[in-house]
């Protein structure tokens, strides 16, 4: 999904978002557990003050495990519920309901107190496009769900789905708006497809995921490429680290080596001779989207994960 965030457009998103939080309980939040910080929009901790939080870490089966256990105790360590899921296969749906009524627990007692017996916890879904929102919605629901219906004081067009006695969900979910001030979330958003690949030239996206994965997951481009990636990664690991400018320009420079290596060793070729540097770039690209270099985290929780 490609959504141009236009000022206009994210006015609308954000008054929609208002309209919804109003009825409900509990926010479920999907980020991508590749990218946690990069895939969030912290606008909803404003938007959703007061409500329960759980936040998803969805396509966890792509990401490091290690870092996405480091991600938990830190997003718990900030107050919020987390579950790691993936939502294609549906690992992890099951520990849900348990988090939910955890989040809830408050609101369930306040309800008990009152003389209000099981009333369903009312939760929608949110986060930025293709987080996977409509897949969690999907196999979570699964096929017995049952629509209620519109009722009174629900938005029209919304309808709660039933997933048991204590819990309701609204069909639609919240799009959130990506980051747009943060640099490298952008380049994070960019890596793991969930924003256009036109922030940056194909080639150049391809270049900074080199030098990523020299720095941090030196032997995915080894193992998925072949033996003489090792040498080129540790190359580039070399060059120091200073995030000066020049050291930077140095680094993509053997990045770009790199892509041209990928391009001999796949048969990127363009008529006449030369190397299809687009199209290796593309190959390296939806080799990371689709897991075969591994699974890779790109960001560490602030407190680098300790
Ligand atoms: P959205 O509503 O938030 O925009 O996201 P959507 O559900 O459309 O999911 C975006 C892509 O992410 C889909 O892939 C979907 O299958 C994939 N996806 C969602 N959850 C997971 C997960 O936990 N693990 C993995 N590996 N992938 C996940 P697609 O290629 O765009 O579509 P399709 O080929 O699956 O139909």
């Amino acid at each position: 999904m490609n959504i141009q965030w236009y000022p206009g457009h994210m006015t609308k998103a954000k008054r929609a978002m208002q309209e919804d939080i109003k009825l409900i309980d509990l926010i479920i939040e999907l980020v991508d557990a590749r990218a946690p910080y990069g895939s969030r929009n912290p606008d909803i901790d404003q938007l959703g003050r007061g409500k329960a939080r759980l936040i998803l870490l969805n396509k966890s089966d792509m990401a490091d495990e290690a870092c996405s256990e480091a991600w938990m105790r830190w997003f718990e360590g900030q107050g919020f519920h987390v579950v790691k899921v993936n939502s294609r296969s549906g690992a992890g749906l099951k520990q849900i309901s348990g988090a939910v009524q955890e989040a809830c627990r408050e609101k369930i007692e306040r309800d008990r107190k009152r003389g209000i017996l099981n009333r369903p916890v009312r939760a929608m879904v949110v986060g930025i496009p293709n987080v996977g929102k409509s897949t969690f919605i999907n196999s979570f629901a699964g096929k017995a769900c049952a629509k209620t219906g519109n009722k009174p004081g629900v938005t029209k067009g919304n309808q709660w789905i039933r997933l048991s006695k204590t819990l309701e969900l609204l069909d639609t979910p919240g799009i959130l708006w990506p980051r747009f001030e943060d640099q490298t979330a952008g380049l994070h958003l960019a890596f793991i497809g969930s924003i256009n690949d036109e922030i940056l030239q194909k080639e150049e996206l391809a270049a900074e995921l080199v030098c990523f994965l020299a720095e941090r997951y030196p032997d995915a481009l080894e193992k998925r490429y072949g033996e003489a990636f090792g040498a080129c990664a540790q190359t580039i690991r070399e060059m120091a680290g200073d995030g000066a400018e020049e050291t930077h320009r140095r680094r993509l420079q053997a990045a770009y080596g790199v892509l041209e290596e990928i391009a001999r060793a796949r048969g990127c070729l363009v008529r006449g001779g030369g190397f299809d540097l687009p199209k290796a770039a593309s190959l390296l690209l939806d080799d990371f989207r689709s897991g075969k270099l591994g699974r890779i985290t790109l960001e560490l929780p602030p407190d680098g994960g300790r």
